[in-house]
Formats: C-alpha cells, structure tokens, sequence
C-alpha cells in the first residue's frame, strides 16, 4: 500500500515536472514569436470585422480612425505595447512610450480614444496577419473601388406592358369600328340621295352603337369573352401575388447607398443587419450604428453633407463641434449645417410578407446556411433597398456558387416551396440532424416512405416537412 502511494506520487511528480518544462518551453516559443509572424490569416478576418472593421480599414483609407495598411513598418512599440494598446489604450499611453504618445497626440483630438478591445494577444497576431495580408482589397483598389452600383446600369423597362397594349389594341379596335360605322352611314345616305329616297334619320351615337352592335352579334360576343378572359387572367395574377412584389423599390428618406457601404468600404451585412443571425428579423440599423462611423465621416462623395447631414438631424449632433446636442442646447442651437428635429429616421419597409406567414431569418441564414444573395440579390451593388427579381438572381449562380436556382416570383408562396423542394439539408451541419438520421436509417425496414426519402441520400426541406401549411402559416 505504502508503496503503491510513494510510486503515485513520484508518477504524480514526475508529471507535474513534465508539464512544467514543457509549459516553460511552450512560453518560451510563444514568447519568441514575433506578433507579426505565425498568425491565422481567416481567424484574423473574422476577429477584425467583429471588432476593428467599424472604425478601421485593412487600406490606407480612413474610416473613424486611421487605416491599417503598412502597420507592421509603423508600428514603433513593443509588441506587447501593441496587445496592450488595442486591450487598453488609456493603459498604454500611461506607460509613456514614445510611439504610442505621438499616435495619442496625433489622432485623439481628431478621433477620440480608440476604445478597449475585448481580444488577446494570440487574437491580435491572427489580426495582425490578417491586416498584413487581407485577401481582396488589392484587387478593389486597382480597379479604383470595382464597385459597381445598380443605379448607374441602364434601367430595364418594367412597365406592364400587356395590359398596355391590349388598351392600345382596344381603343383602336373601337375607332376603326366606329369610322367604319360612320364611312357605312355616308355611303348609304349618298345612296340614298342619289336614289331620291329620305335620309337616315340622325339618332345618336349611342342608339347607333348598340344597333350596330345587334347586327354585329358574333364578333361583340367574341370581343367580350376577350375582355372577360383578360380580366380573370389579370385578377388571378393580382391574387396570387405575381410581379407584385419584384422590383419594387420606395423612396427613402435618406438616400443611402449600399454599394459606397458594403463594397467600397466593406463593410459586412452583420454588421447593420446583425438580428438577421439572431432572430427572425433581419432588422434596419438604428441611427446609432450610423453614427460609429459618420461621427468621423461628415461628407460624402455624392451628396457632399446633405444627407449625411440628416443623420445629424435625426439625432441631434453639430458635426462643427462633434458634439451631440442634449436637453435645451438641442432647442436653442442655431449651426447652420443642422436642424434638429429630433425624429428617428423613418425608414420605408421594403420586403412586407403578410401578417399570416411566418418567416425567420436565423432559420435560414445561420441553421440552412444560406446566402443572403440567395433571396435578395447582390445587394453590394444596391443602392437602397429594392426586391431583387428571380431572373436577376439567377443571374448570379456564377458569382456566387451554392446559389440555388429558381423560377417563382420573389416572396410568393410559390417561391418559398419551391425552394424547401430543391433545399436539401447538410446533415453533417448538426448534431441534432445527424442523430435524426441515423434514427431514421433504423427505422426504414417496412416504411416505404421512409425509404424513398432516404433514397437518394439527399434530404430536401420538404421531407423535413418544409411544406407543411402551419410551418409557414399561423
Ligand atoms: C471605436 C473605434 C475603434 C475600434 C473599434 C478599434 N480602433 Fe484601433 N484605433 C482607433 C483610433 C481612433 C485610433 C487612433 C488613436 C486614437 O485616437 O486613440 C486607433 C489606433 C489603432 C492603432 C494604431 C495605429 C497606428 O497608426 O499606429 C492600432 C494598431 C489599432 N488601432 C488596432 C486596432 C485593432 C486591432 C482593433 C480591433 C481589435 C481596433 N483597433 C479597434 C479606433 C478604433
Ligand atoms: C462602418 C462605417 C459606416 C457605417 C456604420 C455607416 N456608414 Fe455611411 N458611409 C461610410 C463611409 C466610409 C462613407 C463614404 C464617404 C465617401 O463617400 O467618401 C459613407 C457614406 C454615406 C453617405 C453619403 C454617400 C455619398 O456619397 O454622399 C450616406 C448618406 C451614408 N453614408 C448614410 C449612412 C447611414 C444612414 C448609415 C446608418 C444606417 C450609415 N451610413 C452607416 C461609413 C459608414
Ligand atoms: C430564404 C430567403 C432569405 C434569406 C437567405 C435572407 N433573407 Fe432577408 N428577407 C427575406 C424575406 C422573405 C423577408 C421579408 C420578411 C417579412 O416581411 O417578414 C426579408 C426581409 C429582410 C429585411 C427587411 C427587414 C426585416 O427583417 O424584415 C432585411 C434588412 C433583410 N431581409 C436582410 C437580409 C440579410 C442581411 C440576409 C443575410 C444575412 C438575409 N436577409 C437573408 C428572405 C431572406
Ligand atoms: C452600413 C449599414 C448597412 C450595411 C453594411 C448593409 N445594409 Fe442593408 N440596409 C441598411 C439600411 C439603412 C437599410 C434601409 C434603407 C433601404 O431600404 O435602403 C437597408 C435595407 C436593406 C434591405 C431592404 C430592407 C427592407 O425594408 O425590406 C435588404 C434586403 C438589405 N438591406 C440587405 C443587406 C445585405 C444583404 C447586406 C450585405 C450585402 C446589407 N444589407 C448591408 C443598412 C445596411
Ligand atoms: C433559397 C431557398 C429558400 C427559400 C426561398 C425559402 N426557404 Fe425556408 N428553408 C430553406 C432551408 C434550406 C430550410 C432548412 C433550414 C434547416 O436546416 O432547418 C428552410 C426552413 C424553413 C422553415 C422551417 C421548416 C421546418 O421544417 O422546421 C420555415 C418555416 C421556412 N423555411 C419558411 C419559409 C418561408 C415562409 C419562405 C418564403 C417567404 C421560405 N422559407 C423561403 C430554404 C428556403
Ligand atoms: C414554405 C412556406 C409556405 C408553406 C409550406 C405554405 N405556405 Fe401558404 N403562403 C406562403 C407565403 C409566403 C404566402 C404569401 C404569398 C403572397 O403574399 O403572395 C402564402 C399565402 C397563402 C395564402 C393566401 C394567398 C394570398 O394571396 O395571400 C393561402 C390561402 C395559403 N398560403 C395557403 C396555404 C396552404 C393551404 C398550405 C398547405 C398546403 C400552405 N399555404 C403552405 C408560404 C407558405
């Protein structure tokens, strides 16, 4: 026994000397390794647009603070000044390192301090990575932003044309009918007259039409099935929601421009439709997401401080000052760039899917891991919101591969089933699936159905139970 307990504790021992070199040994390395160096290039692009992306930019290019680009040469501190800096930069300064005074004299009074940030320092050398290597900006900035906005593409003609031909075709139809009518009166008056007998008594175009109407029975027949039949078609068309919604593309009441945004200065869908991951809703930014930014940036390339300036307006901020207006200062201040009123921005909804269906984002987003190009089109190249057409997406599969295809209108109950019957599922994407499965391969001796499904060892939405009326509907 005695002996079993001193050969644990020398095994114990032994371990804990074990662990101990190595531990030093592993610090050592970790130590050596310059924060420059080592670091995971795609971690690092997801730690950055999480944290730093809202006031930096991998470029040369300002956002609210100075860009990134060329850091690594900059940088005048140690490294563990630099972990220091982006975890608490007030701490920093406080050591008195030069570098880090002449950034803090240089750039707070212009942009405030850097706020701490939550990442350690093995975070900070995947950024750091990242920012010395960021995959796309060089193609971006040789072709002087590469951003195309659909605004500045010719305008596809959307008009209702049917209808406006059958009106055109209709109208024609009736002069002709009724020239016609009247070149048959004259012939038969100057008939008459030469044939010495009384002219046709001149009654009205009416009492005209409904007696040529009577001769004409067949062809008046057939023109009113016409018109009947074109009105069912278009009235089922209205019912079921066809061309509806497509297209469609309100004003708003600042014109914001998706493209300057997410293409030109990247800036990620989460990052103002963050719910999208979270909730059923994707969500519109408040005017405070607006402000992490447009407190630095105060004028843009298009509109120069117009509608920026209405950001300010809504909010209540003197871009002259940078200060935000409160209490009677708001009421009593007379800059002359802003007015302040006071009202939150009154965004128009775009998408409006009717109170009966239930939709959520997170469901398809996060859980089907499905694009948001996938239902709204290359919104990067928007201005402001618009409901992107089935044929404009499908335009797209090349540009971004897992796109599925499909052929109803957006946002008709046609399209959401559709697309549950081409889905399938990544059964790998989770647990929960995975054992479902698994379950369900067991089970499927004597169950036809199951077998079916299981066939071609693709599960689509739709044997998931995707076309469930109460799936969608309340
Ligand atoms: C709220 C805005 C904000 C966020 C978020 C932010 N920074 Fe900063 N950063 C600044 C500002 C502003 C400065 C300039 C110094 C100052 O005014 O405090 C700065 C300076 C820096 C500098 C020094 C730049 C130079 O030229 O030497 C580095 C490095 C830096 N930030 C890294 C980061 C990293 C990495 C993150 C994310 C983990 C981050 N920052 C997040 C605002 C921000
Ligand atoms: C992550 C930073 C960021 C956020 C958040 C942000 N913007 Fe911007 N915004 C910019 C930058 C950078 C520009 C480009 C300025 C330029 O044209 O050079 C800009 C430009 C603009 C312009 C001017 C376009 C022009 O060319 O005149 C408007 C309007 C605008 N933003 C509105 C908004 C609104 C509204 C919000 C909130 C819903 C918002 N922005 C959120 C960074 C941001
Ligand atoms: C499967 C299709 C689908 C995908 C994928 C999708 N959306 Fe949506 N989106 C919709 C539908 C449908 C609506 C209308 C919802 C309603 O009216 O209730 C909508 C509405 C919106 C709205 C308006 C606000 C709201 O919450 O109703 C925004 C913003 C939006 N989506 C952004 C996004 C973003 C960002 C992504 C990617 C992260 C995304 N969507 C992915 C289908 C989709
Ligand atoms: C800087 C903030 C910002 C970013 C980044 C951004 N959006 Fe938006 N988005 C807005 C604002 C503000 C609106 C409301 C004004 C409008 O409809 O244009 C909007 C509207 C929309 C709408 C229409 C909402 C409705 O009312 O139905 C969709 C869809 C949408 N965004 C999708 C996206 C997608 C997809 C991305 C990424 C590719 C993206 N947005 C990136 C700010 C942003
Ligand atoms: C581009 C393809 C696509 C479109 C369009 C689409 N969905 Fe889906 N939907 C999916 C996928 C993929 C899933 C499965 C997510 C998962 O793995 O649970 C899903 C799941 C669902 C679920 C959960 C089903 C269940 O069995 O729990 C509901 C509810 C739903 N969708 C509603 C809608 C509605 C309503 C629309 C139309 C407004 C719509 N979807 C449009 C792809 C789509
Ligand atoms: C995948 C989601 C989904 C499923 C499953 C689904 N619906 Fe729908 N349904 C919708 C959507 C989205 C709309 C709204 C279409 C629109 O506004 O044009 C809708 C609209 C309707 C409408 C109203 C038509 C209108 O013009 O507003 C009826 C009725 C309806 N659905 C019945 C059903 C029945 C019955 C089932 C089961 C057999 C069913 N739905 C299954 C998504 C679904």
């Amino acid at each position: 026994m005695r002996h079993l307990r001193t050969l644990r504790k020398k095994l114990t021992c032994g371990a804990v000397r074990f662990l101990t070199i190595a531990a030093f040994f592993g610090v050592q390395s970790v130590a050596a390794q310059s924060i420059w160096e080592g670091g995971d290039v795609e971690n690092g692009q997801n730690l950055f647009n999480a944290n730093c992306a809202s006031c930096h930019l991998v470029t040369d290019g300002v956002l609210a603070a100075p860009g990134l680009a060329g850091i690594a040469d900059r940088w005048g501190a140690t490294d563990e000044l630099l972990v220091l800096w982006i975890q608490n930069p007030q701490g920093a300064a406080a050591s008195g390192d030069g570098y880090i005074k002449s950034l803090v004299e240089r750039y707070v009074g212009t942009y405030g301090w850097m706020s701490a940030q939550a990442v350690s320092a093995d975070d900070v050398r995947d950024i750091m990575a990242y920012v010395q290597n960021p995959p796309d900006v060089t193609v971006t900035a040789s072709t002087d932003s590469g951003c195309i906005n659909i605004d500045e593409l010719p305008v596809e003609e959307e008009s209702d044309s049917s209808t406006l031909w059958f009106v055109i075709l209709l109208v024609m139809f009736l002069l002709i009918a009724m020239s016609a009518s009247g070149v048959n009166r004259q012939l038969t008056n100057t008939l008459r007259e030469r044939e010495g007998q009384a002219m046709l008594e001149d009654i009205s175009y009416l009492s005209r039409l409904s007696s040529w109407a009577w001769k004409n029975m067949v062809f008046v027949s057939i023109l009113g099935v016409f018109i009947v039949a074109f009105g069912v078609v278009k009235g089922y068309q209205g019912l079921m929601g066809i061309g509806i919604y497509e297209g469609y593309l309100p004003e708003q009441p600042v014109k914001f421009i998706h493209s300057v945004h997410v293409c030109e200065n990247e800036v990620d869908c989460k990052y103002c439709h963050h719910s999208a991951y979270e909730s059923k809703h994707a969500g519109i930014p408040s005017t405070n997401v607006c402000m992490n930014c447009h407190k630095a940036v105060k004028e843009g390339s298009r509109y120069g401080e117009v509608e920026i300036g209405k950001i300010y307006a809504a909010i209540g901020f003197d871009p002259e000052t940078g200060t935000y207006l409160d209490g009677e200062g708001r009421n009593g201040h007379s800059s002359p760039q802003v007015s302040f009123n006071g009202a939150p921005i009154k965004w128009n909804k775009v998408h409006n899917l009717p109170d009966h269906v239930y939709f959520s984002h997170q469901q398809h987003v996060v859980v089907g891991g499905l694009q948001c190009q996938n239902c709204h089109g290359d919104v990067e190249t928007w201005s402001a919101g618009r409901i992107a057409s089935v044929d404009h997406i499908n335009t797209l599969v090349d540009k971004y591969p897992g796109l599925i295809e499909l052929s109803k209108p957006t946002l008709s109950m046609g399209w959401c089933i559709e697309c549950h019957n081409k889905a399938s599922i990544d059964l790998a994407s989770s647990e929960y699936y995975e054992e479902m499965h698994n379950r369900m391969k067991d089970d499927v001796r004597g169950n036809e159905e199951l077998r079916r499904i299981l066939e071609d060892d693709k599960i689509t939405v739709k044997e998931l139970g995707g076309w469930e009326c109460a799936k969608c509907h309340y």
